[in-house]
């Protein structure tokens, strides 16, 4: 059997575990979210989740996978004796699915709107008129389902150069340009008139904000943007060097992770500031308000092709560890070539994806639950399944797999010692966080089916 590849030193797996984290889930996801529930009080739950939730729940999914060596499925056959636990792996492998499924779609956006801004599209225009133009673009089908289809292409071409050639080259190349985008944005921003409220609504929390259901919106926004509950993180474990710090990996991801959400936000809530927007303004803070602000600030011709230029580079970097979960899958448990396999893969994203573009044309049928596809599976993953992903496998490293071995992951067999560090996850692991989960994930559940009227 050919040896398994890994990620080369620790800049790269890094940039490579940072790539899959880091995406829209900080830079479309986070600015929204935390505008709808009070900005800095939100934040600063945030972080305490993504510091003892999170890190810990990323640090045993990356034991899953360097301990079992194997693909999500596979890893959790191969570490216990019931094998009723390698469902857990094959929940995650649809669950990547799911994702992809309206990734790629709004992935498919950030290309049109690169596009606008290059051509200046959105200057003069009034927000009614870019709003409608919003609508009209979304509705039309075949122009977001090619661009859903490009974005697969590209994400597909990176995964079938392979791990260390494909995956961690790009990485290791857009990671640091997207770091550079971003602080450029924020020092822009410094210079507008909205910056001191800006910053403030993102930085001087109003304690009295903090509730059951920010906590919650919390919890939820950090295992999106954390990769976590899917088996992202098991492949990309199978693929850490024996010799690697985890801690090390996990924290520094963590942080990028935080920083880059927060970054975001002073990038854009000055301008939202500035212009008199509602920060509250949902899903479409990014795609309706941002043109707008670009439409009227100084050089925001540049900055807005700045701008989807990095949100594009944030999404594909991400893709490619939501495609790496199936691939790895369908490669390693039906012994097809990778590039067969990816292309497998990319076929029946295309289906799916399209069926969710089709599903947003005005009179279409495709609807769950009254909702159209891409809300429904955005639901679904960060709602139901990814809570559930993450339960169980923190069920399966708390009690399933022994002591000693995930002891033997979190020190790299010894070579470095964080007893403490270990043993306040191991606990975390074992009791707090499945506690948690249960508790989000019965008052999310009750309230995704019995919507308050
Ligand atoms: N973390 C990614 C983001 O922030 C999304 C993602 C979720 C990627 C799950 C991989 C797995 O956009």
């Amino acid at each position: 059997m050919s040896k398994r590849s890994t990620f080369g030193n620790i800049f790269g797996t890094i940039a490579v575990v940072g790539g899959s984290v880091v995406g829209l889930g900080n830079i479309w996801r986070f600015p929204y979210v935390a505008g709808e529930n009070g900005g800095a009080a939100f934040i600063l739950v945030y972080i305490c989740m993504s510091l003892f939730i999170s890190i810990p729940i990323m640090l045993t999914e990356m034991s899953i996978g360097r301990a079992g060596q194997s693909n999500a499925m596979g890893s959790f056959r191969r570490l216990s004796k019931t094998r009723a636990w390698q469902g857990v792996g094959l929940l995650g492998v649809i669950t990547a699915f799911i994702i992809m499924s309206f990734y790629s779609v709004i992935a498919g956006w950030s290309i049109k709107f690169f596009a606008e801004s290059v051509s200046d599209g959105f200057a003069g225009k009034s927000p009614n008129e870019i709003e409608s133009a919003f609508t009209a673009f979304i509705s039309s089908g075949w122009k977001p389902i090619s661009l859903a289809l490009l974005f697969i292409v590209m994400s597909g071409a990176i995964i079938m150069g392979g791990v260390t050639k494909g995956i961690e080259k790009a990485n290791k190349i857009l990671m640091p340009i997207m770091a550079i985008i971003l602080v450029g944005m924020v020092i822009k921003s410094t210079t507008l008139s909205g910056w001191s409220e800006g910053t403030k609504f993102l930085l001087n929390p109003d304690f009295s904000k903090i509730t059951w259901s920010v906590a919650l919106q919390a919890l939820g926004q950090s295992f999106f943007s954390m990769s976590l509950g899917m088996g992202a993180m098991i492949i990309y474990g199978s693929y850490i060097k024996k010799k690697s710090n985890m801690f090390k990996i996990a924290g520094m991801v963590a942080i990028s992770d935080v920083t880059i959400a927060v970054l975001s936000g002073l990038a854009i809530f000055p301008a939202v500031f500035t212009f008199g927007i509602e920060p509250a303004s949902g899903p479409q803070l990014v795609f309706i308000t941002l043109p707008n602000v670009f439409a009227q600030m100084s050089g925001g011709y540049i900055l807005s092709i700045v701008f989807f230029v990095l949100l594009f580079f944030a999404a594909i970097t991400s893709s490619v560890s939501l495609i790496e979960v199936m691939v790895s899958f369908v490669h390693e448990e039906f012994r097809i070539k990778r590039v067969q396999a990816t292309l497998i893969i990319m076929i029946a994203l295309a289906l799916i994806s399209s069926a969710c573009v089709m599903s947003q044309m005005p009179g279409s049928t495709i609807r769950v639950i009254g909702l159209d596809l891409i809300d429904f599976n955005d639901k679904l993953t960060s709602v139901f399944l990814m809570p559930v992903g993450a339960l169980f496998s923190m069920l399966f490293g708390g009690w399933v797999l022994s002591r000693k071995s995930l002891f033997n992951e979190l020190s790299s067999n010894g070579l470095f010692k964080h007893d403490t560090l270990i043993k306040i996850t191991y606990f975390l692991v074992k009791y707090i966080i499945p506690a948690v989960i249960l508790l989000l994930f019965i008052t999310e559940t009750i309230k995704f089916f019995i919507p308050a009227t």
